[in-house]
């Protein structure tokens, strides 16, 4: 049975946490060696991310703090006759961004795990990311724009960062209380 068969029939989504789970802010570890056991992680990232639905999520944000990413920045979900939007799923293991432009884009960014919660956010609009992919090879890319944008949100998740941190600290404590009061509510519900 072809590997990609095998894998698709076993996509299960996962859990997302949301804030103030402590592990958003925790670093991932390096990812040792890409397998199938690690293909089979990436495709249930994606069904997650597809589902949620989101154009980016980090392995963190399934619980597994280990160092990838998956994203796919034209998904919109149904296109306007109800069918499937296409697929053009990017996954990247162990990405480091080498080089970031002056240049600065500005970007309305939400998370996963920050549901229902938006600002914007100014980060550089060109970057280059070094990183391994699906099968185990070593790749450049230079990213613009979304794409750009959207790496650099899912690198900052494997080092504990969120796009709130770039916010003001009175939006920021005011977001982070929501959440803390919310999770409260439920914990005693
Ligand atoms: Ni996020």
């Amino acid at each position: 049975m072809p590997v990609s068969a095998y894998l698709n029939t076993s996509m299960t989504k996962r859990n997302i946490i949301t804030l103030p789970d402590p592990l958003l802010r925790k670093s991932s570890v390096d990812v040792e060696r890409v397998d199938d056991e690690l293909r089979a992680l990436m495709d249930d990232m994606l069904e997650t991310m597809y589902d949620a639905p989101g154009i980016g999520l980090a392995a963190v944000q399934i619980a597994i703090p280990r160092r990838l990413i998956v994203m796919d920045v034209n998904y919109r979900g149904e296109d306007e006759e109800g069918g499937e939007m296409p697929r053009e799923p990017v996954c990247m293991v162990n990405p480091e961004i080498v080089v970031r432009s002056d240049e600065m884009r500005v970007h309305e960014e939400g998370c996963l795990s920050i549901p229902e919660f938006y600002a914007e956010v100014e980060r550089p609009s060109k970057i280059t990311v070094r990183y391994i992919d699906r099968e185990g090879q070593e790749q450049t890319r230079e990213c613009e724009d979304i794409l750009a944008t959207v790496v650099q949100h899912e690198v900052d998740h494997l080092n504990g960062k969120l796009f709130i941190d770039y916010i003001s600290r009175l939006k920021r404590d005011r977001v982070i209380k929501k959440f803390v009061k919310a999770a409260k509510g439920m914990a005693v519900a």
